[in-house]
């Protein structure tokens, strides 16, 4: 019989620190959920130690989700491991995963620790944590620049303390695959409790060879758990991705002859999910899950794969997740065909109350546009003020003049804690002008770093789907808003990330 691969996805922590990736615990809960319908063997749903916010949404995700082991990462000291088990408590399986610097470098320059301090204090860190939970995941930050003598007695004296996986980080992206993949192996075979584990791997991107280092440190290696995020989501060039790595395993399961619990059609709502829930667009040459994946543009390849598929096709569009980009419900549609829809495209809506307010959503869209799309259903439940009754900032109105030599003016009317407040400004563009009229009664301060607008659905009768990057005291957020009216997308997202301004003010950074 094959081995198992377990899939461990850190889209919600590791895929967090992005700069402007940062989520509600609202979108992290609904990100949690499509996770468990894909059949992700392992969430790590956040840091709970990192701030209040993470602690919400850990424990929210840990009370939720019934099939996936929830995991929280943990630096290692006796204050972090308790939080996390704290807000594990819920989980029908709950995992710890603390982490310390092994490499010289980090061990010197960072933590200001000798190798005998870190050494006692990953021991203490897994005996403590075995107390509160059966199952710990330890990771050697920087395990792959670390010296390997060093790390055989860290990572064998972490085993007898009790950790059931190991983790060996490639914290900055610099390993090669043949390298990667025989680090892992001579760590396997020169501890001498290696066996009483479970080997993972956890690469970034940085030389664009997260996934390729996976797949080594699993076939040459051993390893039998991938640490990857959707969308390569995560720190500076991101991490390895769920989709390719899942697809390489499964497309070529004559070489690596593993199992995965993974259900793959799920794959492209994820990352469309994730993709607008964050704003990190995803390219559309991307592997699997890019709206090229499967286009065939050139007249020889389209011939062949007429003639058969397999021609030009290494995997099935419908097996990843991929439908026709075809019209679904129209202005006459009514709730439950909307309701049908939502649970057809893996959207659960947690309260009658949420799916009443994203239905009058959906009819006021179709007033405007007569063709409704899966796109534009997903952008429309992702809007938080369909999610989330508790924001501070929402969206009601906007009205807004241009005219060629003439400077455009806007007003925008908006809700502050339920409250309507009027903004007007001109600008130098009727965007412009709208972010400066909320800008104008809100004085958040706030810088701008990014601004793009994106089609849903292809055509100039799509929505827009705006992504506003905001920067204050140090930190980053993004906002997306999506309407047929891209002045007012614009004006939602700004609002959105206003408000995620709000709820990340308290938040440690994670290191990994
Ligand atoms: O990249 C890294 O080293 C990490 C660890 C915290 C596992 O993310
Ligand atoms: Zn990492």
């Amino acid at each position: 019989m094959a081995d198992k691969l377990i899939i461990f996805d850190t889209t919600l922590r590791d895929g967090e620190q992005s700069p402007g990736a940062s989520m509600t615990k609202d979108e992290k809960l609904r990100i949690a959920r499509q996770l468990e319908r894909l059949k992700v063997d392992v969430i790590e749903a956040g840091f709970a130690a990192s701030s209040n916010g993470d602690f919400e949404a850990v424990q929210a995700i840990a009370n939720a989700i019934k099939d996936s082991t929830i995991c929280s990462l943990s630096r290692a000291n006796d204050r972090d491991i308790s939080r996390a088990a704290e807000a594990l408590k819920g989980a029908n399986s709950a995992r710890i995963h603390t982490f310390i610097a092994t490499s010289a470098l980090h061990m010197e320059k960072k933590l200001r620790m000798t190798p005998e301090q870190v050494l006692e204090q990953a021991k203490q860190s897994v005996r403590f944590a075995r107390n509160l939970v059966a199952d710990i995941e330890f990771s050697p930050e920087d395990g792959y620049r670390s010296d390997p003598d060093f790390l055989c007695r860290v990572l064998e004296a972490v085993i007898a303390e009790g950790a059931t996986t190991i983790n060996v980080p490639d914290t900055v992206g610099y390993a090669i695959p043949e390298l990667y993949g025989n680090f892992i192996k001579t760590l396997r075979e020169r501890i001498p409790n290696s066996d009483k584990a479970i080997w993972s791997v956890h690469c970034h991107n940085d030389l664009g060879m997260a996934v390729a280092n996976s797949l080594a440190g699993v076939k040459i290696g051993g390893a039998r758990q991938v640490e990857c995020t959707i969308n390569g989501l995560g720190e500076r060039a991101g991490n390895c991705s769920l989709e390719e790595v899942v697809m390489a395993i499964k497309t070529r399961r004559d070489y690596f002859d593993l199992d995965l619990g993974i259900d793959a059609k799920h794959i492209v709502a994820a990352s469309r999910m994730v993709s607008q829930t964050t704003g990190f667009v995803v390219q559309p040459n991307k592997a699997v899950v890019g709206a090229n994946a499967f286009a065939h543009a050139s007249g020889i390849h389209q011939d062949g794969v007429l003639k058969a598929r397999d021609t030009y096709e290494i995997m099935r569009a419908e097996d990843v997740g991929w439908s026709a980009n075809k019209i679904v419900l129209g202005k006459l549609s009514g709730r439950n065909a909307f309701k049908q829809r939502l649970q057809e495209l893996g959207v659960q809506l947690d309260s009658e109350t949420e799916i009443n307010l994203a239905f009058a959503r959906f009819k006021e869209l179709a007033d405007r546009k007569s063709e409704i799309f899966d796109e534009d259903i997903l952008a429309l439940v992702s809007d938080e003020s369909v999610t989330s009754e508790n924001e501070q900032y929402g969206f009601v109105s906007l009205a807004q003049h241009s005219e060629t030599g003439e400077r455009p003016q806007a007003t925008i009317v908006f809700t502050v804690d339920g409250r309507e407040v009027q903004g007007k400004s001109d600008g130098n563009g009727p965007v412009d002008a709208s972010l400066k009229a909320i800008e104008s009664h809100v004085k958040s301060g706030a810088e701008m770093v990014l601004y793009s607008v994106n089609a849903i659905s292809g055509s100039t009768e799509s929505q827009g789907e705006v992504t506003v990057r905001l920067q204050n005291s140090g930190r980053v957020v993004n906002g997306v808003g999506a309407d047929p009216d891209i002045v007012v997308a614009s004006a939602k997202a700004y609002l959105s990330a206003l408000n995620k301004l709000q709820s990340k003010a308290d938040r440690v950074a994670a290191q990994g």
